[in-house]
């Protein structure tokens, strides 16, 4: 393993916290050197020894821009290398994050809009808790509307996180709904959705559990995740008259893949 050459583009920091929200499921915090930048978000690239060489994977920034550390919010894949290695990382243990930051997924792609749809699958969320942990988008936005969706409830990880965050905001700040559907049980609460993003959007559960449309004039969409919902909402975007967010050319939507 080169260490002197990987220094140069990365540094070694080490992680402070673990938290196991299920078998699977897990967040960590790590250390922050003093002049890593990012925007609410976007991405880190962290490195794990492996074998001879470092093994490098994105993890979106859960932490916020002012926060003095990292956190991450993960997923053990079964047979994935990486996270074959990252679910057993304790406090003390170091891993390698590459000295710049990635992503043009940020709430500042938008010029205008009234409500901020974040959409998610399971670890996508991770994002959205960094953008709702800055201070931009409650005074950016008159509505966000966070929609989380997971196969079983109890993947429903951050949402005491999420619910505590309305307290935390002056009223003229933008109002916090939080959706929450479930794929593979029956809900077991009254504020939860059953079925895909995908269905719920096209069918109006999303539009009527949040009480707005979502509209070309008004609404701005973040999506998450899993590539194939990113792909189908896409779809029913573009079929509604909405545009992703080009270089040049504002949009109503924008996109972040996980695979
Ligand atoms: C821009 C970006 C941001 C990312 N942010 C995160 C993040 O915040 N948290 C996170 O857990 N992963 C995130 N990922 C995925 C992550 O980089 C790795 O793919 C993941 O850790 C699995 O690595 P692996 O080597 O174990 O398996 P890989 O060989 O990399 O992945 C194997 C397969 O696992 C599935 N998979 C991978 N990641 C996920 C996931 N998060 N949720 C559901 N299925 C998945 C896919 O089917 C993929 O093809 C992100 C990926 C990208 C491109
Ligand atoms: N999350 C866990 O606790 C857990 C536990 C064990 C293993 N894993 C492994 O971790 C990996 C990721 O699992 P995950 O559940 O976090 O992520 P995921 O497979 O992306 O599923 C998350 C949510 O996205 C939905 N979804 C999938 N495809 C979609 C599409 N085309 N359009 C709209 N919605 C779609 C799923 O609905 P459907 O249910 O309808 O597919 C589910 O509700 C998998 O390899 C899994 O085997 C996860």
């Amino acid at each position: 393993m080169d260490v002197e050459g990987l220094s140069g583009k990365a540094t070694l920091e080490t992680v402070t916290d673990m938290r196991r929200w299920t078998d699977a499921l897990f967040s960590f915090k790590t250390t922050r050197p003093k002049d890593y930048r990012f925007s609410a978000g976007q991405y880190a690239r962290l490195g794990l020894p492996s074998g001879e060489g470092i093994l490098w994977r994105a993890y979106s920034i859960v932490s916020a821009p002012h926060e003095d550390y990292l956190e991450y919010y993960g997923v053990l894949v079964p047979g994935g290398a990486f996270t074959a290695i990252l679910k057993d990382i304790e406090p003390g243990d170091t891993l390698w994050t590459d000295k710049q930051s990635f992503g043009f997924m940020t709430p500042e792609r938008f010029a205008d809009g009234d409500d901020l749809w974040m959409l998610a699958t399971g670890t996508g969320l991770g994002p959205f808790v960094s953008i709702l942990r800055d201070a931009l988008v409650w005074k950016k936005f008159r509505r966000l509307i966070v929609v989380h969706c997971v196969k079983h409830a109890a993947e429903f990880g951050y949402q005491e996180q999420l619910l505590s965050m309305r307290g935390e905001h002056r009223s003229d700040d933008a109002e916090l709904t939080i959706i929450q559907c479930v794929t593979r049980e029956p809900p077991t609460g009254p504020l939860q959705l059953t079925g895909r993003i995908t269905t719920l959007l096209y069918d109006g559960q999303l539009e009527q559990a949040a009480g707005i449309p979502m509209t070309v004039e008004s609404s701005r969409i973040m999506l998450c995740g899993n590539p194939e919902m990113i792909e189908e909402t896409r779809r029913i975007l573009h079929q509604r008259g909405m545009r992703p967010c080009r270089r040049a050319l504002p949009g109503q939507f924008v996109t972040e893949n996980y695979w």
